[in-house]
């Protein structure tokens, strides 16, 4: 557990750090509407950079990291396709007592530690079809030579000053803890007994960004979902105290340059990530190209346990060094497996892979993306997994294109025109058909990424239901119909392409597949444009295409997993 440390007793550098917060707070104000003219620049360039956390190659990866990984690269793959540059990054926070202490319990060294899980995470993400453009790890030289830039700096500034700590300690843990988080007087992570401390550490005058930050959560859109704010809010309320941001005891770390018996909190050297990879160098003025064009940020997507440190400390931090704030921190919610977080010490991790060479990397892909409300907590079960795969894959766009494709073979031979008969029942399908992209853009823009596969799916049911509407085997048998009968196979072939352009973000095989088999070419911004709009296609030669998702036996499989 990662812990806020605290200062009780720093009153001298109080009253100074009131009256700067004041100064502050009229400067942000004035500081925003900059950074608000700097960000409609940069909306015209149309630059989108989204983060994922980097993630501690401590435990077992498991499906509650690739819920953040691969909702992130479906809005990363979403604003590609709709003409932004898009920088996606993700990585490994590689620093720390816990990482240490993993590496020793495995007779490893720190280093080799952290390079054996680096390249697991990486594989990991090959594996999902996350397709992120710049991968940091904590560990690398030029991180953490900004670091200490960046330490050095906010202390030459006073914003870093050197003070005492005084708290509780667990010897074996080495933590620090204080008296309201004790558990009975006891080490809230062991249980062992703890002892009062003092030790020399650097402080980070957080206080003094209070009101700025109180102000970024209450007036603007930094934090969603707004259900995150009130806790936010609550907690700088109970006094914002200042942060302290080096230990002696933590030897796998950064170390602070003017005082290297010190290492940084992980927290500053892990935040800082999302500007050092961008080459933000500390003591220049002038920036690499890549921070001048990707920041701030667009979004930082975290989950909820660590919004606290995205939507307080990051931002301050930001306001200390005087550089612009991200847009947004978007804290969504966690992945549950018997109403539990996932995590390795309460034994109830789903391995990713598990269920990627079994049912596929679409149904996994869909799953995380469709079964939780995102923002909220949302619960896992094998069960589910699968009726969505059946339900949703299988069942309706599997089989509508299944169904479809079969038909032009049978009635047209694969060669299917604009030409023929239209009808009025075709009205409201081919108006909805239209109008899906647009839902979808809303939904996205909202954040719903669920909300957007619904939109989705909502037209492959109303195609599947166009179908039995028109019954084209009826049409089949009289000669007089046919004309009617190519028009109704085409109408659907321009839903399913449709369809499957607008699935691309979300899914990795299925939707490319049908595109390809429908001679349709996609994968660039252009190409998307004319891929989700109605009749940019006049005529479809379909070439022949294997079953997308195969059926999978429920019963049968729940036994043999109980087994
Ligand atoms: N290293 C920090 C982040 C530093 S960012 C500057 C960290 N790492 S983590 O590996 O513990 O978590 C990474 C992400 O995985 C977090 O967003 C976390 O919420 C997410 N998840 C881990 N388990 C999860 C679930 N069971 N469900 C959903 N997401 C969860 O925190």
């Amino acid at each position: 557990m990662q812990s806020f440390l605290y200062c009780p007793k720093i009153v001298a550098k109080k009253a100074k750090i009131w009256y700067n917060g004041i100064k502050a707070l009229q400067c942000s104000i004035a500081k925003r509407c900059l950074m608000d003219k700097k960000s409609t620049k940069k909306k015209n360039e149309k630059t989108y950079y989204i983060t994922t956390p980097i993630y501690y190659p401590s435990g077992q990866w498991h499906i509650g990291h690739c819920y953040t990984s691969i909702n992130c690269d479906a809005l990363a793959r979403y604003y590609k396709l709709h003409g932004y540059e898009v920088l996606y990054s993700t990585g490994t926070d590689e620093h720390g007592q816990k990482i240490a202490k993993v590496a020793s319990e495995k007779g490893k060294t720190c280093q080799a530690h952290v390079d054996e899980r680096a390249q697991s995470i990486v594989d990991l993400w090959k594996q999902c079809g996350v397709e992120y453009d710049r991968f940091i790890r904590t560990t690398d030289p030029n991180h953490e030579k900004r670091v200490q830039q960046i330490f050095e700096k906010l202390y030459k500034k006073g914003d870093i000053y050197k003070g005492k700590y005084s708290g509780q300690y667990c010897t074996p843990c080495e933590s620090f803890w204080t008296d309201s988080q004790l558990v009975e007087q006891k080490c809230p992570d062991c249980g062992r007994e703890v002892a009062p401390t003092e030790e020399e550490c650097y402080y980070f005058a957080l206080g003094k960004y209070s009101d700025n930050i109180l102000k970024l959560l209450t007036e603007t859109d930094f934090l969603e979902p707004k259900s995150r704010v009130n806790e936010m809010v609550t907690f700088i309320r109970e006094g914002l105290q200042d942060l302290a941001v080096t230990r002696t005891s933590v030897e796998w770390g950064v170390s602070v340059p003017f005082d290297p018996k010190h290492s940084i909190y992980v927290w500053i050297d892990a935040l800082s990530n999302y500007i050092t990879l961008l080459g933000y160098e500390p003591n220049q003025k002038k920036q690499s190209a890549d921070f001048e064009k990707f920041w701030p940020a667009n979004m930082h997507m975290v989950g909820k346990e660590i919004v606290r440190f995205h939507a307080i400390i990051w931002p301050a931090l930001l306001m200390a060094l005087e550089l612009p704030l991200p847009k947004k921190v978007y804290g969504h919610g966690w992945l549950l497996m018997g109403g539990d977080k996932m995590s390795k010490s309460k034994g109830n991790i789903v391995d990713p892979l598990q269920l990627i060479e079994k049912y596929g990397i679409d149904a996994f892909r869909y799953y995380l993306l469709s079964e939780v409300q995102f923002g909220s907590d949302g619960t896992y079960t094998t069960e589910l997994y699968l009726q969505r795969t059946n339900t949703d894959l299988v069942n309706s766009y599997g089989n509508l294109v299944r169904r479809t494709f079969s038909m032009a073979e049978q009635y047209f031979g694969s060669v299917v025109s604009h030409s023929g008969e239209a009808d009025s029942l075709d009205d409201a399908f081919l108006e909805l058909v239209a109008h899906t992209p647009s839902l979808l853009d809303r939904e996205m823009t909202a954040l719903n990424l669920s909300g957007a596969l619904k939109r989705i799916f909502e037209l492959i049911g109303a195609s599947n239901k166009y179908i039995d509407d028109t019954k084209p085997w009826a049409l089949a048998k009289e000669e007089t119909s046919k004309p009617r009968l190519m028009r109704v196979i085409f109408n659907l072939l321009e839903s399913i392409r449709v369809v499957s352009g607008l699935l691309l973000p979300f899914l990795s095989v299925g939707p490319q597949k049908v595109l390809q088999a429908m001679d349709t070419k996609f994968g660039t911004s252009a190409l998307h444009a004319k891929l989700i709009v109605l009749n940019a296609k006049s005529d479809y030669k379909l070439s022949p295409l294997e079953m997308l998702y195969p059926r999978i036996d429920i019963e049968k499989e729940l036994k043999s997993i109980a087994k």
